[in-house]
């Protein structure tokens, strides 16, 4: 075999190039490109000789294999999203920005289960034993049956955990500290981060113990360096907030075991992250009742809905082009409903600086509320409070039609579980049609203002008072 020069991996994609250059052709990062040893050198020395390989047993689809009884964390949030409990000898990662409270989460929840009698190791690359055992102090878990270590050498944390008996759980914090002997580079390049996971993720399958890794995220959102481990592992979480709020979210971006659409709610308090059950309780904790261009929109996180408040803010530009500002939500999905009201209502807003912000810091990624969206903009356009009982929800369509969307009953129940008394939204699905499972149907909680075109909404809006919107002033 012909020997393999050293390559230049990309340490934020993991494209291998020839020679050092400035620029990634595969991503397009600068300065990302580092010399490491060819991945020829870091195969195990049977795929390099010319080994006879070993037969394999083959298996039926239908046979019977060793039920994997999940492992309820107790924290009933991160269950929910890992998908009903960790599974043993599954492997998942957990990426969040430095300071969001991944460590946190993960003490929280290696205490809660060496409690309920499991054996759990916590492994740190990046605080002394005395920085965890103090922190654990602060949330009062001192007493749990954690073992913990600081270490970066995967070698010796896979010798350590194949002593004794076996343990339900390992977490390794964070993955790009560890190294492994196999390979030359530096810690946290993207051969050593692969290397030390592909032996921990070898261990997990092995040993059949579940292991979490923390991952680190660079500015743009991406689980650094090692988006190439997002392939290798079970599950990829992500936990997410902002400084100025002290809730958090854990989202599955990808879950070979569960659902990806569950989100988990903690908020952070002096006493380590606690759970929220009701999401929406303190995401409309803060509303502003009497203000013009606010609409409550019911959204669905997976199988839970969740209330937000959307705020609008429209206002004569001082700008050539006026900014179009958005917080929380998809900014071209705001541009289509800008369009939208502009050619099929005669809403102008050319002229109009435009600020869009989701109350408390969250993150919608469902079209559903475009319905929302669009009656906070117009309600600031014209000055007209909306009714601060009302929620709303739907997908406006390019032609300005109003479709519906799934789960509107559960958006239903949980306005008005809240106290909400009436919901603006598109007519629901299959109700011509009956429900679908040819039964009664199904009352709805509250009283329904059924919208089939974006114009009803602005017309009705309008019909409340405050300033008229542009056209019909110029019109009248
Ligand atoms: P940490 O878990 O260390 O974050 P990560 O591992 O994701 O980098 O969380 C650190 C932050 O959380 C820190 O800024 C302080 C805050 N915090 C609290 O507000 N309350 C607490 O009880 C704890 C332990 C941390
Ligand atoms: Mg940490």
């Amino acid at each position: 075999m012909a020997k393999r020069a050293a390559s230049f991996i990309c340490q934020v994609c993991g494209a291998a190039h020839t020679r050092w250059q400035g620029k990634c052709d595969a991503c397009g990062a600068w300065n990302s490109i580092a010399e490491e040893a060819a991945p020829g050198d870091t195969l195990p020395a049977t795929l390099r000789g010319g080994r006879k390989g070993r037969l394999i047993a083959l298996e039926s689809l239908s046979g019977t294999s060793e039920d994997a009884p999940r492992i309820r964390v107790g924290i009933s949030e991160l269950d929910r999203v890992a998908g009903g409990g960790l599974v043993p000898g599954s492997v998942l990662l957990i990426g969040g920005d430095p300071g969001i409270g991944k460590s946190t989460l993960l003490i929280q929840a290696s205490a809660a289960l060496a409690t309920a009698g499991h054996r759990i190791i916590y492994v740190s690359g990046e605080e002394a034993v005395a920085q965890v055992r103090l922190r654990a102090e602060r949330l009062g878990l001192a007493g749990a049956a954690v073992e913990l270590a600081a270490e970066t050498n995967v070698e010796d944390i896979v010798a350590t955990l194949a002593e004794g008996r076996r343990p339900a759980l390992v977490v390794i914090d964070s993955i790009q500290t560890m190294w492994t002997d196999t390979v030359e580079s530096a810690p946290g390049t993207v051969t050593q981060v692969r290397s030390s996971a592909q032996i921990l993720i070898r261990y997990a399958k092995r040993a059949g113990a579940a292991v979490i890794l923390v991952g680190h995220v660079t500015k743009d959102g991406q689980i650094a360096g090692p988006r190439v481990v997002e392939h290798m592992v079970d599950a990829v979480l992500s936990f997410e907030g902002d400084g100025a709020h002290h809730f958090r979210i854990l989202r599955a971006q990808k879950n070979r075991f569960g659902p990806t659409d569950e989100i988990g709610v903690f908020e952070m308090t002096g006493l380590g992250l606690a759970e929220v059950a009701n999401p929406s309780e303190l995401f409309l904790s803060n509303r502003d009742r009497g203000a013009p261009g606010t609409a409550v929109y019911a959204g669905m996180e997976g199988t839970r809905p969740v209330l937000v408040e959307i705020q609008a803010l429209v206002v004569p530009t001082s700008l050539g082009t006026p900014r179009r500002a958005v917080v929380g939500w998809d900014p071209s999905r705001l541009s289509m409903v800008l369009a939208v009201l502009e050619a099929r209502c005669g809403v102008k807003l050319g002229a109009h600086d435009v600020h869009l912000n989701v109350a408390g810091g969250f993150r919608i990624t469902e079209p559903a509320a475009d319905l929302a969206v669009a009656a906070a903009l117009v309600s600031s356009l014209s000055g007209a409070v909306l009714p601060p009982d009302g929620v709303y929800f739907g997908e406006v369509s390019l032609t300005g039609a109003v479709r519906a969307v799934p789960h509107a009953m559960a958006r239903l129940k949980e306005a008005a579980k809240l106290g909400f008394t009436r919901a603006v939204a598109p007519e629901a699905k299959g109700s011509a049609k009956g429900n679908g499972n040819g039964g009664a149907k199904e009352e709805p909680p509250l009283a329904i203002e059924t919208v089939s075109s974006l114009g009803d909404i602005v017309a009705g809006i309008a019909a409340r008072g405050g300033r008229r919107p542009p056209r019909e002033r110029q019109e009248g």
